[in-house]
């Protein structure tokens, strides 16, 4: 099915952003409000920002004026629009028992074909769904704010989830343009689990005197995160904010406590820029200057209790996301490349330190180092939060979190590999052996007869890990480098089941090599191919440089 009519329930700050995105790639919307001005407000949204866009000239007038004009809305149910609409997306204030209402409504009127999701950012897709017939197309689309701009979905099943429904959400998180990751119905699904606890751990390094909220946000900054942690509760909203980090104490108790600061500066109604003063008061303009208000509370505290003198480290926030992405990743909840992903899209984590928490753990830190931080802060400030899952000792003895190829099998017998290596599928040694490995179970799977070769996201496989080629220092290693890749290759090439590639983006380097030995090549217009390294001065290791030629001639191998 492909999604072509849609309605958002709630014009409000997602709903009408939202909307506008829907109508953006040529899906017809209605937005359905219980009040007027804020069908009008998503529509006066979406009409600014393609005014925008044509006074930039990146869109022109006519387009913007088709695209407006898939834009509808009321305070009825259109019930005639209704009767063929493939999406509902709710985007109503966060009550369970409003959502639960809407939903119910809609399930009666909407047709059969009707996925419906909700946007929920904290509540329970099962309780939301309790009322509903149709369980099995019924799924979480949890968009950021505002959804026009941020890349990230987190699209959420729970068990009544179809496949098919989940893989359709899937498909249409391509056609909105984002980046979508898939998560299983779970407290603060996977971005606001780790993000907040995250942020409260600030909180608690400033009220055991580890540091001023100025040192710690410097700290961060200077490790490569684009704001520091009190800037963003400020940023973010403390009122908002500590909705999501009520409900993780409560899912999870003393692991995820929420610091008794947040309470008192919300108690305040201190929440942040919207208000002026939040933990920074923002009364200069040019200048924000810590709120008086966060050292009143600290004198008292530290009258009663006297502060640990701690050292602050920005290692002691990163690890409590490890700690988290980690046990999201050993509950199944979601995989960890998308766990990365999520905070990645979902909250800049900074690519230059690392592509996402696990990556951070893994390959900046070093899995025993982190085990060794988090011991060491279990015994300075408790091993609540401190506590690593069990999965660590298998890490920390050279395990990887991470696998970089998988396989499925459909009932066909069509197995998709596909190559995970975010952003860009590099082949670091790692992969090439994931890669060497899939293809081999799915040769030896009885029960498959094709193989389709692919890439997860915008890149097919861009090349080699460049990193590691720069730890390559001597001959023998040079060689064992290119013996792994051109076994690989190897193995695909003699395969007794058809290999298909399928080139979805860039194919560059090793990518195009492990392209050449699949026996038949398929690719997206999108598709780059090319062998870069030649102009570096680097002769292709995984043979390509036979395999070229024989594919299409010399003269188009040499050029
Ligand atoms: N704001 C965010 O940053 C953010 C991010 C991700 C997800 N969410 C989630 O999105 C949902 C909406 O949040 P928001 O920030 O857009 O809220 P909002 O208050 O800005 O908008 C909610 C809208 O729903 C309307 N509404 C209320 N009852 C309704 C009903 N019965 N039928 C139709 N419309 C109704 C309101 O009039 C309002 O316009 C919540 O579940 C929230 O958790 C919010």
């Amino acid at each position: 099915m492909q999604i072509k009519k849609a309605a958002v329930i709630g014009g409000g700050a997602m709903g009408g952003s939202i909307a506008h995105l829907l109508t953006s790639v040529g899906i017809e919307c209605f937005v359905k409000d219980v009040d007027q001005k804020f069908v009008d407000k998503a529509v006066n949204l979406s009409k600014g920002v393609y005014e925008k866009l044509v006074a930039k000239g990146k869109l022109a007038v006519e387009k913007a004026e088709a695209r407006q004009a898939l834009l509808k809305g009321g305070i009825q149910y259109d019930l005639e629009y209704m009767k063929d609409v493939d999406l509902i997306i709710e985007a109503i204030p966060e009550i369970l028992k409003l959502k639960k209402q809407i939903f119910a409504e809609l399930d009666k009127i909407c047709p059969e074909k009707t996925i419906l999701a909700s946007n929920t950012s904290s509540l329970s897709l099962t309780e939301i769904a309790e009322e509903i017939q149709r369980k099995d197309r019924f799924i979480g689309l949890h968009f950021f704010n505002p959804a026009h701009v941020m890349k990230l979905v987190e699209v959420i099943y729970d068990q009544n989830t179809s496949p098919e429904t989940l893989e359709e959400m899937m498909k249409f998180t391509t056609i909105i343009d984002k980046v979508a990751i898939k998560c299983k119905n779970a407290p603060g699904f996977v971005v606001n689990r780790i993000l907040i606890p995250y942020m409260n751990e600030a909180l608690l390094a400033l009220m055991d005197g580890s540091g001023t909220m100025e040192e710690i946000d410097e700290a961060m900054v200077e490790l490569g995160m684009p704001m520091g942690p009190f800037t963003l509760w400020d940023l973010v909203g403390l009122d908002v904010a500590i909705h999501a980090s009520v409900s993780l104490e409560e899912a999870f108790g003393k692991r995820t406590p929420v610091p008794d600061i947040l309470k008192v500066m919300v108690g305040k109604k201190m929440f942040g820029q919207k208000t002026g003063k939040g933990f920074y008061d923002y009364s200069d303009k040019s200048n924000k200057t810590p709120n008086t208000e966060v050292e009143k509370y600290l004198n008292k505290l530290w009258k009663e209790n006297p502060p640990a003198g701690l050292d602050f480290e920005p290692e002691r926030l990163l690890a409590v996301q490890a700690r988290e992405a980690l046990l999201i990743a050993a509950e199944e909840v979601a995989g960890a490349h998308d766990i990365d992903t999520g905070m990645v899209y979902g909250t800049n984590f900074p690519t230059k330190v690392a592509y996402g928490p696990l990556h951070w753990a893994e390959e900046v830190m070093g899995w025993s180092n982190v085990a060794d931080i988090a011991e060491m802060y279990a015994i300075e400030v408790g091993p609540e939060r401190f506590t690593l899952p069990s999965s660590i000792e298998y890490l920390a003895n050279g395990g990887s979190i991470f696998i970089n190829c998988t396989y499925e099998v459909d009932k066909n017998g069509v197995a998709l590999v596909t190559v995970e290596n975010p952003p860009m599928n590099v082949l670091s040694v790692k992969t090439v052996n994931d890669i060497s490995n899939c293809m081999l179970k799915a040769i030896a799977d009885p029960s498959v007869r094709v193989i389709v070769l692919t890439g997860k996201g915008r890149a097919f496989v861009a090349g080699a890990d460049i990193k590691e080629f720069q730890q390559i220092m001597t001959l023998s290693g040079a060689k064992e480098y290119s013996e792994r890749g051109q076994l690989m290759t190897n193995i695909i090439e003699g395969s007794d089941k058809p290999v298909i590639c399928a080139i979805n983006g860039f194919a560059l380097g090793g990518g195009l090599e492990l392209a050449m030995p699949c026996h038949i090549r398929i690719a997206a217009d999108s598709a780059k191919l090319g062998l870069p390294e030649i102009n570096l001065g680097i002769i292709p290791g995984f043979a390509g440089t036979q395999r070229l030629p024989r594919i299409v001639g010399k003269q188009k191998a040499l050029r």
